[in-house]
């Protein structure tokens, strides 16, 4: 079984992710990280030369490229959801839990990174408004929710282990 997890940028994926991958002893998938490596360059990079619309392309590419997987927890992206068919693709793999958190907690965890080109903007909390207000639905249709405002990342991952029935 696999466990995939979805969610807004700053929602705790990558880290909650690799601890829940620790605890169940599974593998972990950065799906990021996976784009960045068969594409030698960073995110920000592929944003600037080739476009967001580019890296939309690989993205759906590289979730095909992860049908085959077995035992592990991946992380996504925060715009993977945005396309139907990834969705599809990613429920048909395994469990899906969107991590979910307020507009101010997701300001605060990103504030202090770069490496995300959709909020390297002069407005960022109007910008992480207004693009969780169209995501919103795309979120939804993950099989289970978590909001991780307020929890520490060994209780996201308890409250993914309760979800999923796995008594670890
Ligand atoms: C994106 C989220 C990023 C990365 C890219 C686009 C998005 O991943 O895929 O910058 O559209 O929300 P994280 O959610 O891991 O930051």
């Amino acid at each position: 079984m696999n466990i995939i997890l979805v969610g807004f940028m700053g929602t705790g994926k990558t880290v909650a992710g690799k601890r829940l991958a620790k605890r169940l002893k599974m593998e972990f998938i950065d799906l990021d990280d996976r784009i960045e490596e068969k594409e030698g360059r960073t995110i920000s990079r592929i944003f600037k030369e080739d476009g967001e619309a580019y890296f939309r392309r690989i993205e759906k590419e590289a979730v095909k490229g992860i049908m085959v997987i077995k035992d592990s927890v991946v992380a996504t992206g925060g715009g993977v959801v945005m396309d139907d068919e990834n969705m599809v693709n990613l429920k048909k793999i395994g469990t899906v839990i969107s991590l979910v958190a307020s507009p101010d907690v997701i300001l605060k965890r990103t504030s202090l990174e770069t490496h995300r080109p959709l909020l390297n903007n002069a407005e960022p909390k109007k910008r992480i408004e207004e693009l969780l207000k169209c995501r919103e639905p795309f979120y939804k249709k993950a099989d289970y929710s978590i909001d991780t405002s307020y929890l520490s990342i060994d209780e996201v991952v308890e409250e993914i282990l309760k979800k999923l029935k796995l008594d670890v």
